[in-house]
């Protein structure tokens, strides 16, 4: 594993060197950058003798316009050679800045470039670990994915005793371990959101999908290491980092572009919501109103998951079963009409999980065994544990 870590200005930097030592036992390459404020509490030369590397300590080379070019664009190269960011010590200042997305240092800039797993150790004040602004930053964070390695209760430096020393190396150290890279050489095709089914030029039929859950879903594929097509209908959010977005508006063009890219790929994880019905021949011009009551005539759209399980090879299918009642029973038909490896099963009339909501609580329904309960939690970390239940199952 090749790691960059990042040192904050806290009491706690000096723990960092330790952590760089514990890292390098475990078999990491490690290269540090420092804050200038670490730099007030660590000399760099601690870190370039530990890692037998320069310690990036700035933006700004003040050698020759040659070296300060080239190190203009240091963070990338930095941020392209490593597969995991760890900040230990993570300061508040340093988690408003990539909650926030300020890039007016190294290690912000870094932050921004980094596509990788991110690791995040915070230490503080207790006060300052507690207020709203550092645990919104910290949602922030969690929300995109990144571990964070809660701070230890104890007396702090400040004379306060409660949350906010640094986790030990250690524990540190472990959490950078589990860090998962399984889905490296996969080409994962994830589908999102709703579809817009057109009655006119100006009116169409849809549905509440968000599509916050298959975006999650991609992006977990991608820090993964996954290659991740996101075919996603009109939704409000922004393309996980590092995936080739695709976007369609109906079913068919859902379909259309599932299909082109079907051969090339090992997993399929369908989380949108298609619409079922749509108008086959789609008026030119928009339709007037009359003071007659007005009927629709709607044809089924292409079951794009149920053509996928006829057409697959050996990719591992993941559908989803959107429910109002009956969740397990109706995932289980799905499961076996539409010849899944797996149906993600979540109801969807309860206002605290599901579609427009950032958490989801979801049932796993397989070929082989009983169906696994997924206590309701973030979006995010939802999509790492269907991953890890389907890896399982394509091994059994
Ligand atoms: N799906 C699809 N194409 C459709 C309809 C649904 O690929 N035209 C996929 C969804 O992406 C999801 C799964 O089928 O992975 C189940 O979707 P859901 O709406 O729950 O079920 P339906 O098949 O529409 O069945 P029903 O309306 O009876 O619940």
């Amino acid at each position: 594993m090749r790691v960059v870590l990042g040192v904050g200005g806290g009491i706690a930097a000096y723990k960092a060197a330790e952590l760089v030592r514990v890292l390098q036992q475990r078999g990491c390459m490690v290269e540090v950058v420092m804050t200038s404020a670490a730099q007030q509490f660590v000399q760099p030369l601690t870190f370039a003798a530990l890692t037998g590397r320069k310690v990036i300590t700035g933006l700004w080379s003040s050698n020759s316009p040659e070296d300060t070019l080239s190190s203009a664009v240091e963070h990338i190269r930095v941020a392209q050679d490593h597969d995991t960011l760890v900040v230990a010590p993570a300061t508040a200042d340093l988690l408003a800045k990539f909650a926030h997305g300020l890039a007016d240092d190294f290690l912000s800039t870094l932050y921004l470039a980094f596509t990788g797993r991110i690791v995040l150790a915070p230490a503080m004040n207790t006060n300052m670990w507690n207020h709203p602004a550092t645990r919104q930053n910290i949602e922030i964070l969690r929300s995109r994915g990144h571990v964070i390695v809660e701070p230890a209760d104890g007396l702090l430096a400040c004379g306060t005793t409660g949350p906010g020393r640094l986790a030990e190396p250690d524990d540190i150290a472990d959490a950078v371990m589990k860090v998962r890279r399984d889905l490296e050489g996969e080409i994962v095709i994830v589908t999102a959101g709703p579809t817009q089914e057109p009655l006119d030029p100006v009116r169409y039929i849809s549905n509440r999908s968000s599509g916050k859950m298959g975006y999650a879903i991609a992006e977990a594929a991608a820090v993964r290491g996954a290659k991740v097509i996101l075919i996603s209908g009109p939704v409000n959010l922004a393309p996980p980092a590092g995936v080739t977005l695709v976007r369609v508006k109906t079913a068919c063009e859902m379909r259309e572009a599932v299909m082109r890219n079907l051969a090339q790929s090992s997993i399929v994880v369908k989380a949108a919501a298609v619409a079922d019905y749509h108008l086959s021949a789609v008026p030119d011009q928009k339709v007037k109103k009359t003071a007659t009551r007005f009927s629709l005539e709607l044809d089924p759209t292409p079951d794009i998951l149920a053509e996928v399980g006829k057409k697959k090879t050996d990719q591992l299918l993941i559908g989803f079963a959107a429910e109002t009642q009956n969740l397990i029973e109706e995932a289980r038909r799905k499961l076996k009409t539409k010849n899944c490896d797996m149906v993600v099963a979540n109801l969807v009339n309860r206002e605290d999980i599901g579609f427009e909501s950032d958490d989801n609580e979801v049932v796993l329904v397989t070929r082989t065994g009983d169906p696994v309960h997924l206590a309701r939690a973030p979006k995010r970390e939802i999509a790492d544990q269907i991953f890890d239940h389907a890896l399982l199952q394509r091994l059994s």
